[in-house]
């Protein structure tokens, strides 16, 4: 059985008082939904105020990003370690907006998989591809690319949670149809199993993201095979975010 999981991705927004605000907010609106596992992935600096607000609650909590040393002479990263000592279950890696602007490559993208998975933290890959590769109908084309390179190497020795992120449907307030997302979350679940194996496979929970709402989620979550989302400007807004994770537990009692 996979577990929804619903992620919320607060990007650079959110200062150590806004992000325990939220923290409380969305803790308390959630008090009694039960069936839907909840991540909040605030920036670095909020990561330890939003890990004491959810300390002994079901809420998990995730980085946005982690570099593949474990220490070492790295102005301005910070290791899984430092995020496994400060209480994170999940780091999100190779988000599209890292892809973009830092110019995050497959190859880093693997390294840095392969270590946060070998210290014991849960990476979310985000796959996906542009509207111009969508244009030109390679989508399946690029996110395989994208998770076979970053999977190079891995052998199944640790969870992992894929989201597929279309690029064009990030911030834009234009989500995929749930059709389309499936299409392409049914053929990263069948590159899993060529991959890795059948088993690994149909346990690992894949993603939906790219501008959900509590009015689209369930677009997404009529889907079996649809395991959560990975929820960016929504989740910043405890109303929203509370009212995502609301729908999606509906499903679970289904
Ligand atoms: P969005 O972002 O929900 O604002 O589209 C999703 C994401 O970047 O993970």
């Amino acid at each position: 059985m996979r577990k929804v999981l619903i992620a919320g991705n607060w990007k650079m927004h959110k200062t150590n008082e806004e992000a325990e605000a939220l923290a409380k907010e969305i803790l308390r609106g959630l008090a009694e939904t039960k069936g839907v596992e909840v991540a909040l992935c605030p920036p670095f600096t909020a990561l330890e105020r939003v890990k004491k607000v959810i300390e002994g609650s079901e809420i998990a909590l995730g980085a946005q990003n982690v570099f593949w040393e474990e220490e070492g002479a790295f102005t301005g990263e910070i290791s899984p370690k430092m995020l496994i000592a400060i209480g994170c279950k999940y780091v999100i890696i190779g988000h599209s907006e890292r892809r973009k602007y830092f110019k995050e490559s497959d190859e880093q993208v693997n390294r840095k998989l392969s270590k946060a998975i070998k210290m014991g933290l849960i990476p979310i890959l985000c796959v996906g591809e542009t509207l111009e590769e969508r244009k030109a109908n390679k989508t399946w084309s690029v996110v395989e690319r994208q998770l076979t390179s970053a999977l190079n190497g891995f052998q199944g020795e640790g969870e992992i949670v894929v989201a597929y992120e279309p690029v064009w449907a990030i911030g834009t307030g234009i989500p995929a149809t749930g059709e389309d997302a499936l299409e392409v979350i049914l053929k990263i679940r069948e590159r899993l199993s060529e991959l890795l194996n059948e088993s690994f496979a149909s346990s690992t929970r894949i993603l939906y993201g790219g501008s959900v709402t509590p009015d689209n989620i369930m677009e997404f979550l009529k889907f079996k095979e649809i395991d959560g989302a990975l929820v960016g400007g929504a989740s910043v807004k405890s109303e929203s975010f509370i009212g995502i994770v609301k729908k999606a537990a509906l499903r679970g009692e289904t």
